[in-house]
């Protein structure tokens, strides 16, 4: 407990220094909220129970058979309705507000960031607000195919019959806003990774970019592939709102 009192105590000190901070956060930051990982004890693909349970978001494995991935993401629906943001996801809204946070780049396709107030997010993995037909390319918007997907095991566009899915980036398909992510890394002066495993590229490849300080906040592995111990001023290996309660106490900020 004492170790990580000092722990907040030196990323809020960090934090009262910096004024270009960025955030990359990943599925951690969202269990608190009650939507399960992928990697973490509780993950996904530790519960899927099939081997290779990545193919789960495979774009080649979605268009041969999309009932894998539909039987998953109708879980992840009831989830995201029941969720609501963290400590930490308002915390990283309040730094915004105090024009200290140059952006939110994020792995989740939650939106709680913006729930949670933040403005500057960049949704790399996209998110499910929209979906498209895979054949003809109709839009439908979040009430709607939801709905769809509840009423049929493949929700199927009524236009062409074609399978809908949502705008989340599957492996395979690029990501979104990497120029401007790497380019806000590079302008940070402090840069958080937080709940992420670091494995998935190129997020991954993200904070490396930076010329600023990082601080790495995750209970269990980080991979050290893309960003190695030495580059990390601070690695936190504790509950993410648990260690952001703790440095609030000391900036008062919420
Ligand atoms: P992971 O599931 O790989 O990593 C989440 C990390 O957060 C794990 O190391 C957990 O131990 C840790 N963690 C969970 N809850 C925590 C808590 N309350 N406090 C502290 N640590 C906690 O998630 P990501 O790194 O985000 O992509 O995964 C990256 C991508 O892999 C996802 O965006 C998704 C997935 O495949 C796609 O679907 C394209
Ligand atoms: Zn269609």
């Amino acid at each position: 407990m004492k170790a990580l009192q000092q722990e907040a105590s030196q990323c809020a000190e960090m934090i009262k220094k910096a004024n270009a901070i960025v955030l990359l956060s990943g599925a951690g930051m969202s269990t608190n909220a009650g939507i399960p990982d992928f990697r973490g004890p509780q993950g996904l693909y530790k519960r899927a129970g099939i081997p290779d349970p990545e193919r789960i978001f495979d774009i080649e494995y979605f268009y041969r058979d999309p009932s894998l991935f539909y039987s998953f993401h109708r879980e992840l629906l009831k989830a995201l309705d029941a969720a609501k943001p963290t400590f930490a996801h308002f915390f990283f809204a309040a730094l915004e507000k105090k024009g200290k946070l140059l952006g939110v780049i994020t792995q989740n396709i939650d939106a709680l960031h913006q729930r949670a107030g933040s403005h500057k997010v960049y949704e790399i993995h996209g998110g499910i607000w929209e979906s498209h037909c895979t054949k003809c390319g109709k839009s439908f918007d979040y009430e709607t195919s939801k709905r769809m997907t509840f009423e049929k095991e493949i929700p199927r566009c009524d236009n062409c019959g074609g399978v809908i899915k949502p705008d989340i980036v599957f492996f395979g398909e690029p990501v979104k806003h990497i120029d401007e992510c790497f380019e806000l890394a590079r302008k940070a002066d402090l840069f958080f990774v937080v709940g992420s495993s670091l494995v998935v590229t190129p997020a991954a490849m993200i904070p490396s970019a930076t010329s600023g300080e990082i601080v790495v906040v995750n209970k269990g592995e980080v991979s050290e592939f893309y960003l190695p111990s030495s580059r990390v001023a601070l690695r936190v290996d504790a509950d993410i709102d648990e260690f952001f309660r703790s440095v609030n106490e000391e900036l008062k900020l919420l």
